[in-house]
């Protein structure tokens, strides 16, 4: 079939599709319009036509490194545009700091670094415990502000010896309210005509004032660590000292840009999938039952015995849990690619350049892969017959091939134990029955979720 047999809604003159996907629920549309249109559709934008697609062939074909790589567009490129050089995230796969940064970073992921980084790890779980622990019985907790709380805390601290402090702040660090507003400018540009951007003084201004903030903070994390007689064995010491594989250093201006990549990756996606897995967990009686009973006899029951590393693997269910709620809303909910050449997506040809977004939420939830309850949240989709039994590319919430996020074995230890923590401490009670309802922005996060805590009774 050619391209014009792919569905999709009809176009208006000039805007396109954009009404059919509002800003502020992007990808809420495009799972609602994959439901309506099928697996692969077409949506034209001022930018051009591009494709969404959901099915596992299509998605197959994306996933070929050989013949796709990522594509950076919208707000990425925007944002991009603003920095002397880009970060691991925003580059093009072609950028030759891409694979210099690539090369002196990878170390810093690997299973033996992960060891390094737990007792940092701890540091700031053990202030998310305290707080908890602290509130008065009844007294709701805000999850989603507390669990980035946390993870910016510990990205910062294990990747750059840098203390946010957020438990001692009552509301956001500025440096997080500036990267909101700098991910929201960038997005919002990317639907504006040129002249209307130019015209947005204000907005300029804000932006302006707002990508000050983080080149400062990280400006303040270099030079305290240049002035300080101990050289760390962190990502940062690794950028400042390291060579990729011709010899070559990073230069000052990539740093800086890699450090803001890493602030904003490392910490918005990892407290949306702990803020989604609390939200299924308080409606799941039967799997916290379940996720008690293995952290009780992992774990143990004395909250003061810190946990290893070696603990932490042998957390399989609690893993099988956070999977499943990266499988229902995959935090980071998509992934754009680009054939290097004119190719084929599930058979519809698509030429060389072309944008085609993986829907993950949609991919994830296809009844041939997952079974007719695809929708409903159960861990025992990642039971470990049938996590083995699973297609290659059924389940992509970290993206994929050499441009598939770099933490991911980070964020995953970093949930595991904080989530471990939790459970062995608290009853998370669901004093509001919470409806759960989706926050987009550039990820998801489950909107205005709080618990009240309850500290483990019955215990042996
Ligand atoms: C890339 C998801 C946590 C750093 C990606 C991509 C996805 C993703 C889908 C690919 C994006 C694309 O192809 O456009 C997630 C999720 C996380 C998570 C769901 C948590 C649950 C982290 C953490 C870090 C991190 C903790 C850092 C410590 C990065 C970086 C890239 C990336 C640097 C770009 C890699 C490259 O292209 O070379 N992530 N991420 N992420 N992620 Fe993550």
């Amino acid at each position: 079939p050619g391209t014009t047999a792919v569905p999709g809604p009809r176009p208006l003159p000039l805007i396109g599709n954009a009404l059919d996907v509002p800003s502020g629920r992007t990808i809420q549309a495009l799972m609602e319009l994959t439901r309506r249109y099928g697996p692969i559709m077409r949506l034209h934008t001022p930018g051009g036509d591009r494709y969404v697609v959901s099915g596992l062939d299509m998605v197959d074909d994306l996933c070929d490194d050989e013949r796709f790589t990522k594509l950076v567009g919208g707000g990425q490129l925007i944002l991009r545009s603003r920095f002397t050089s880009a970060g691991l995230f925003t580059a093009d796969t072609d950028d030759p700091l891409w694979h210099s940064a690539h090369d002196i970073l990878l170390p810093a992921f690997s299973t033996r670094s992960m060891r390094g980084y737990l007792p940092q790890m701890i540091d700031v779980a053990q202030q998310l415990m305290l707080k908890w622990e602290r509130t008065n019985p009844g007294d709701p907790v805000d999850v989603t502000a507390d669990t980035t709380r946390l993870t910016l805390d510990t990205i910062a601290l294990c990747g750059f010896g840098y203390r946010f402090n957020s438990f001692y702040r009552e509301t956001n660090h500025p440096f997080v309210d500036a990267m909101l507003g700098v991910l929201a400018e960038s997005q919002a540009r990317s639907r504006m005509f040129p002249a209307l951007i130019r015209a947005r003084r204000g907005a300029e201004h804000r932006f302006a004032r707002d990508l000050q903030l983080l080149t400062g903070t990280v400006g303040a994390i270099l030079d305290e660590r240049r002035r300080s007689a101990d050289p760390g064995d962190d990502l940062l010491a690794r950028m400042l000292t390291g060579t990729d594989k011709q010899g070559r250093q990073l230069p000052d201006h990539n740093i800086v840009s890699q450090c803001i990549t890493f602030l904003i990756a490392g910490h918005e996606t990892t407290s949306g999938l702990l803020s989604f897995t609390i939200a299924y967990l308080i409606k799941h009686p039967e799997v916290v039952a379940r996720v008690q009973d293995e952290v009780d006899r992992v774990l143990g029951t004395d909250p003061g015995v810190m946990p290893t590393a070696e603990m932490l693997g042998r957390l399989t269910y609690v893993r099988q849990v956070l999977d499943e709620t990266l499988r229902l809303w995959p935090t980071a909910p998509a992934f754009t690619r680009q054939p290097y050449a004119d190719d084929t997506v599930g058979g519809y040809p698509m030429a060389r350049g072309t944008a085609i977004v993986a829907l993950t939420p949609m991919l994830h939830r296809l009844p041939e892969v997952w079974g007719p309850d695809a929708d409903d949240f159960d861990p025992e989709h990642f039971a470990p017959e049938r996590r083995d039994a699973l297609p290659p590319n059924a389940f992509k919430p970290f993206g994929s091939g050499q441009r598939a996020c770099i933490g991911r074995q980070f964020a995953m230890q970093e949930a595991v134990l904080v989530l471990a923590m939790l459970v062995q401490r608290f009853e998370l009670v669901d004093h509001a029955d919470y409806r759960l309802q989706i926050r987009e922005s550039l990820t998801l996060k489950p909107e205005g979720l709080t618990v009240t805590l309850r500290p483990r009774t019955g215990r042996t």
